[in-house]
């Protein structure tokens, strides 16, 4: 059951001082009782506390890793749903232009099945991680067209009936525009370099996008996702005008994925009260809110830095509880141990996820466990 009787940012005030007194009472390490103030830790999982919300709680996975024990272990026992990290991605599934390997992603499915998990299809048409017989095939606009329709639909009709959820197009906006004139889109091989035949048409291509993949698999739902959308600003109006337009001409989008790569600076009040307010406004359209790729990089692993990590894990989880149009709470990873950030941050930043790179769940693990009791 959601609860809505009290504004959000009252609910995330109010968690924001519960964690803050369980963090400091050592709510957040493992095992070990209680004292006489302080009952024990819980012994939930997340999938136990989401579940109570109707929640999915996510993660992004890699076949291989499953090897590992413990990874499987955490990710079997803690989440309900997962994603591909990136072995549904094009250049994964369609090495050559006339082979497809969905081994990796197969992997991923059989697991999620044999841990009653649900899978989210992450991603159909991105400008990153295109196979390069694509890129440098020197292919016309028609012929891109015809490619991409067939990876979307050979794909989609691969997954049918195991995953639930597709992110069709993902980062199709720059990071541009003002306060008064909504982001651009980006220019990109699927929109008009050479582009499948809407080069200069805005979001044309994108609603192409969505039909074929309707078509592809009329039950699973269909996303939109991007990065920096979380609050209000120039690039969320402009995913919100194209959901707008879509939802206004039957065009087959289910959703929007708002991805949440952020650090403990975006923890202001005035950044929280904007993603409620955005969500708001999407939800207010009858779109799903999916976090799809949540996680919170940070520049050293003080207990500190742990601490605000969890603050902000805790208050996100908060409000996506409190909108019943927030489905799906999913980081990017689940372990520091195979997180991206160090990679994508030449290693100037870590330690993003809610279990350390032993396993250990983390105090951010157990903020968002308290935001769903
Ligand atoms: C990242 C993966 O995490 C990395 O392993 C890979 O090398 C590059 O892609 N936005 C997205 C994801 O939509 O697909 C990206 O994933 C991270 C940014």
């Amino acid at each position: 059951m959601r609860n809505h009787r009290y504004s959000p940012i009252v609910i995330a005030i109010a968690l924001g001082s519960l964690i803050s007194s369980l963090v400091a009472c050592g709510g957040g390490s493992s095992g070990g009782g209680g004292n006489n103030n302080n009952p024990p830790p819980s012994t939930a999982t997340l999938a136990q506390n989401a579940a109570k919300h109707g929640l999915k709680v996510g993660a992004a996975a890699d076949s291989p890793y499953l090897s590992d024990t413990s990874y499987a272990a955490t990710l079997g026992s803690q989440y309900n749903e997962l994603t591909a990290e990136n072995e549904m991605k094009f250049a994964s599934v369609a090495p050559t232009a006339t082979t497809t390997d969905y081994s990796g992603a197969d992997a991923l499915v059989s697991f999620a099945q044999a841990h009653q998990m649900a899978v989210r299809g992450h991603t159909l048409v991105w400008h990153q991680q295109v196979p390069t017989w694509v890129t440098t095939g020197g292919y016309t606009t028609s012929q891109l067209s015809q490619i991409l329709q067939d990876h979307i639909t050979n794909a989609m009709t691969h997954f049918a009936g195991n995953v639930y959820a597709w992110d069709v197009v993902n980062e199709a906006f720059n990071d541009d525009g003002s306060s008064s004139t909504p982001a651009t889109v980006r220019s990109t091989i699927w929109y008009d370099n050479p582009g499948i035949g809407f080069a200069g048409q805005g979001t044309a291509y994108i609603k192409q996008a969505f039909n074929w993949a309707h078509a592809a698999d009329p039950n699973a739902k269909l996303f939109y996702n991007d990065y920096n959308i979380e609050t209000l600003n120039p690039k969320s109006d402009a995913v919100y005008l194209m959901a707008q337009d879509f939802k206004n001409r039957g065009v087959p989008l289910d959703g929007i994925g708002f991805q949440f790569h952020k650090d403990p600076s975006f923890d202001t009040a005035a950044n929280l009260a904007s993603v409620t307010t955005n969500f708001l406004r999407f939800a207010a359209l009858g779109l799903d809110i999916h976090i799809t790729e949540l996680d919170i990089a940070l520049s050293d692993s003080s207990a500190a830095s742990f601490n605000a990590q969890a603050k902000l894990y805790g208050e996100l989880a908060t409000i996506c509880v409190q909108n019943p149009n927030c489905k799906l709470f999913q980081t990017w990873g689940f372990t520091d141990k195979y997180s991206w950030i160090p990679g994508f941050t030449n290693n100037q930043k870590g330690w993003a996820l809610p279990f350390d790179a032993t396993y250990q769940k983390k105090p951010a693990y157990t903020s968002i466990l308290n935001a769903w009791q």
